[in-house]
């Protein structure tokens, strides 16, 4: 069943039906690099490599294979732009051909105080962030995007975050199965660890394909077990999705669910004195990409290897950090 789905899957991709989105717009507060996150470097088994690097090592690998050029778009934010551009024409796109590179923008929302004020900025404007990944839908859609997937006649569209270097992200089982099955979206898993762990898993709610992140998922669902004795809800979402063209085409104008979070950050105060605060004093809104799926009845998802897809640098020490992505990626492609 493989080598049909492999054989699906090739066909369009040698076709140049397919792009990929790298989403690059988030703050990476967690890993604490100066710059944008793709503009960390990791010391690896094939020498010193940008997390950039590493995402165009993977694209010029499928375009050998496949005999194309496949598009790369990039969304960054407001905040990160400038600098992911800079870096990546200094380091001449790593050898990818530029032409076949684009960036977009993602939106920003206010950000609140606890008293629901806005805040004010160093420079007397409203204070804005980034409005969270599931801004992709509507800033693609804003910036002409979808129009040139047309013309260029791609129909498939892979989409990852920056901070996994192992995202396979140009991969025709994964897109055989999802025509095969006649979904317009997909994703990949990895089985849960324990019913601890602290990661979003794939269920139905209502029917519906949905996301649920841990916090949200009751303790007694997360130990259920199935008669194979696998946790019932042990599918892991690894940030990598997988669309047909008509989802984008459907979403542009979606409104999708904001989800508050209490962060730190620095404000005009009445006397137009600029504070640092030392305690998170504002809420920032942010969509998640997960969030369109429950539009859909039903999604394909393709259970990988984690050791195989799934390094993460989310935190600069301890779990899902550099030290232990290297690792991953060391011990793949040693
Ligand atoms: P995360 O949820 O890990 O957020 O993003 P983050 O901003 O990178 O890191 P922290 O939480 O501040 O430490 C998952 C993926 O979604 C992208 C990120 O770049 C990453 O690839 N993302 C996140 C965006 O593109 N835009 C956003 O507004 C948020």
């Amino acid at each position: 069943e493989k080598n049909e789905l492999q054989k699906i899957g090739e066909d369009k991709i040698k076709k140049g039906h397919y792009a990929v989105i790298t989403m690059a717009g988030g703050q990476g507060t967690r890993l604490g690099h100066s710059g944008p996150k793709g503009t960390y470097a990791l010391e690896t088994i094939n020498g010193k490599k940008y997390i950039f690097e590493i995402i165009v090592d993977t694209l010029k690998q499928a375009n050998a294979k496949y005999g194309v050029s496949i598009p790369w778009y990039i969304m960054t934010s407001r905040e990160n732009n400038k600098e992911t551009i800079e870096f990546l024409e200094q380091n001449n796109y790593f050898g990818y051909n530029k032409e076949n590179v684009k960036f977009f923008v993602q939106g920003e929302l206010p950000l609140i105080d606890i008293k629901g004020k806005i805040i004010l900025d160093k420079n007397g404007k409203i204070k804005e962030a980034a409005d969270g990944n599931g801004g992709i839908y509507e800033a693609f859609a804003r910036e002409g995007l979808i129009k040139e997937l047309k013309n260029n006649k791609i129909d498939w569209i892979f989409v990852s975050g920056i901070d996994n270097i192992l995202s396979n992200f140009v991969d025709p089982v994964l897109l055989g199965l999802t025509i095969k099955e006649e979904n317009v979206i997909a994703s990949k898993s990895v089985v849960k660890t324990n019913p601890k762990e602290k990661v979003g898993v794939f269920c139905k709610m209502n029917g519906k394909p949905k996301v649920i992140e841990y916090i949200d998922l009751p303790e007694e669902m997360a130990e259920e077990r199935d008669e194979n004795n696998e946790l019932v809800y042990g599918n892991v979402n690894i940030g990598t999705y997988l669309y047909n063209r008509s989802v984008f085409e459907d979403l542009a104008d979606a409104k999708l669910p904001y989800h508050a979070a209490f962060k730190k950050s620095g404000y005009l105060d009445l006397n137009g004195e600029f504070i640092e605060p030392e305690e998170p004093n504002v809420y920032k809104f942010e969509a998640f990409i997960f969030d369109a799926f429950p539009r859909y009845n039903e999604m394909t998802i393709l259970r990988v290897k984690r050791q195989d897809e799934f390094a993460p640098i989310k935190n600069r020490t301890g779990n899902d950090s550099p030290e232990t992505a290297i690792k991953l990626y060391n011990e793949k492609y040693k």
